[in-house]
């Protein structure tokens, strides 16, 4: 019979036209031009492009990022222009008023608002920020390092301006993932107040979310030196690690834990009695607060009986954040933790949370006190405030971040860092 042997052929013929068909859409989506159409319609209006108003744009940052003298000796002269450092600055009214209307802000501001990758996508963070002055710096610290797959907990000191809570409270509200603490506290310098605000937001960042792997702290005026998949990337590497300075305490520091201390006029005083050794004769380590550690860590601080008791002793020492966490990190059980033995201890240079540059150990390459190239901003506390000139050497460094930025003195510096990691967030989808 002809009838069926016609069907059959009639269904081998659109088989294979529709094979045709998908081998054809198939090449097409390969096509470059398609690509770079799509690329344009999702990312360009992410990039940071020289149609901008900031007065910034002058500079060219390429050219900074490289070293060169004569763009570095423009960016100097204008730096210290008190007319282009007006220019430069954001007042905190600006983000009061312009939070107002959260979308618009978000898209003027250029907020990435969509995970870059499914890498980072399946690794969120946790940030906690502790901020008391520059909501600018603050802000554009968020733009970098913002993802929203991420956490963000913000706490501002207590006895910071009116204003400097009301515009951080502003732009907060405009993120479902970023939240102001709920118990915000009186920061004092070298007191336990200063560890009770990250405590706070550790357990609120803990308490809100349970997805995220690793929580970094960071103060307003860090600012980072890789892109969201590079940290991404980095912690993946540690493997469950935790990365934070940690070694033996040197001899001059050792009274701050052997002395009794108190706040007296919102300064901390030695009261003249001599403190118990630390719960459980644990070893007191060195460190910063500025850490980087996993989530069990993080549990293990909320949660562990020893830890709750060494908190409890800590709290009358001098500048306990300098010692609590690089204690912990040699807690056996702490997960990501490491043995109490000197062999492991860390340098905040092999560290990868975060990059100081301090006056003292600054110097040049084969001095045996030097650790880093002299700074070339300036020093607020012997402590280097990055100008454009530091760029080079610091996007060469393994850390995640740096500190210190000043969008008030050289914003330029942050300019072209934030320039730099947005095209590399961007041209790294390929
Ligand atoms: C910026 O500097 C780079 C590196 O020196 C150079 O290749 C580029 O042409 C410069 N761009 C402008 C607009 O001057
Ligand atoms: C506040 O923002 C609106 C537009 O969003 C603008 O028209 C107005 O001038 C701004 N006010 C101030 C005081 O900046
Ligand atoms: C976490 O949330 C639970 C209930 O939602 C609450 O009972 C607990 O006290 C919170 N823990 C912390 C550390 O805030």
């Amino acid at each position: 019979m002809p009838f069926p042997k016609q069907g059959w052929q009639l269904w081998l013929s659109y088989f294979i036209a529709v094979l045709g068909l998908l081998w054809m859409l198939s090449q097409l989506s390969q096509l470059k031009i398609g690509k770079s159409a799509a690329y344009f319609l999702r990312y360009q209006c992410l990039d940071y492009a020289n149609d901008d108003e900031s007065p910034e744009k002058v500079c060219n940052c390429s050219a900074i990022l490289q070293g060169e003298k004569e763009e570095l000796q423009k960016a100097k002269l204008l730096t210290i222009s008190k007319e282009f450092q007006k220019s430069a600055q954001v007042p905190d009214e600006y983000y009061i008023n312009a939070t107002q209307d959260c979308r618009k802000f978000k898209i003027t501001r250029k907020y990435i608002t969509f995970p870059l990758s499914k890498e980072e996508e399946e690794f969120p963070l946790a940030y906690s920020t502790v901020v008391h002055h520059k909501v600018q710096n603050c802000e554009q610290l968020l733009r970098a390092i913002y993802a929203p797959q991420n956490i963000y907990c913000v706490h501002v000191d207590k006895k910071a301006p009116a204003s400097v809570f009301i515009a951080i409270n502003a732009i907060t509200s405009c993120f479902p993932n970023v939240f102001m603490v709920s118990k915000a506290v009186n920061v004092v310098y070298a007191g336990w107040t200063r560890v009770q605000a990250d405590l706070n937001c550790m357990a609120d960042l803990y308490n809100t979310s349970t997805t995220w792997k690793y929580f970094i702290k960071l103060c307003g005026q860090d600012f980072p030196l890789k892109t969201n998949l590079e940290i991404v990337q980095a912690l993946r590497s540690l493997k469950g690690g935790n990365s934070l300075e940690s070694e033996e305490m040197p001899q001059g520091k050792k009274g701050r834990v052997t002395n009794v201390h108190k706040v007296v006029d919102g300064q901390m005083q030695r009261t003249g009695k001599t403190k118990d050794p630390a719960p459980f004769n644990l070893p007191i380590l060195s460190g910063n607060a500025y850490i980087v550690v996993n989530r069990g860590y993080v549990r293990s601080v909320l949660e562990d009986k020893r830890i709750q008791a060494l908190i409890e002793w800590a709290k009358d020492t001098y500048s306990p954040d300098e010692f609590l966490w690089a204690t912990i990190q040699r807690i056996p059980g702490v997960p990501g933790s490491t043995w109490p033995n000197r062999k492991f201890d860390t340098t905040d240079i092999n560290a990868i949370a975060r990059i100081v540059k301090w006056q003292g150990h600054e110097g040049s390459e084969g001095s045996l006190q030097a650790v880093y190239p002299e700074c070339k901003g300036h020093h607020v506390r012997s402590i280097c405030v990055y100008g454009a000139g530091d760029l080079q050497w610091l996007i060469e460094q393994h850390h995640l971040f740096a500190n210190k930025f000043d969008a008030d003195r050289d914003p330029i510096a942050i300019y072209c860092l934030e320039k730099y990691l947005r095209h590399k967030a961007l041209t790294e989808l390929d």
